[in-house]
């Protein structure tokens, strides 16, 4: 009986170490939590809902980009931990936003990530319009060099 509890437990602590499994977990984590607005493709419903692909990568490659992703009310307030959020974001980052991502991206942190998150947006629409604001700038100034 305890040799076979022994091998069940194994078999769980294998299969939890398992990246495919780990990314799974995640996805359905954003299922469940993020899909109700933003769709199962993250398509969202513009321009109420925002999509979740194609320009995050953009806005990541800002230091407040960064925090800005989390902190959103949809991402902050949602009854996850840190560490699902963190998982969250990265995942849809890889996979929704991957050709825009900086070179040199380096995944959100759950430390950085629980910090962030407590200082929660309450004007997201107009931290948003700032953010583009910053990114169109520099890009504007990258030209006219
Ligand atoms: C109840 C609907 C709802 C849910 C659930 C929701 N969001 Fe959102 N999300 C929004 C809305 C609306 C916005 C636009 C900003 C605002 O008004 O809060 C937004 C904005 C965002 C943004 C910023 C996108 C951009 O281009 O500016 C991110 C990132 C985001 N949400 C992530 C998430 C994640 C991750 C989850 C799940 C943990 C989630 N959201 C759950 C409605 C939702």
């Amino acid at each position: 009986m305890v040799r076979w509890a022994g091998v069940a437990l194994a078999t769980v602590l294998v299969v939890g170490a398992s990246p495919v499994f780990a990314d799974e977990q995640v996805r359905l984590d954003y299922l469940l939590h993020c899909s109700g607005c933003h769709l199962p493709d993250g398509r969202g419903a513009p321009p109420v809902v925002p999509g979740l692909q194609g320009d995050l990568g953009v806005i990541v490659g800002l230091p407040e980009g960064r925090e800005y992703l989390v902190r959103v009310p949809g991402a902050s307030q949602t009854p996850i931990t840190d560490k699902q959020l963190t998982d969250i974001t990265n995942w849809i980052l890889y996979r929704f936003n991957e050709k825009t991502l900086p070179t040199d991206f380096q995944p959100l942190t759950v430390a950085e990530v629980s910090r962030a998150r407590s200082r929660v947006l309450l004007d997201p629409l107009r931290k948003r319009a700032e953010i583009w604001d910053r990114i169109e700038h520099r890009d504007t100034s990258s030209y006219s060099q």
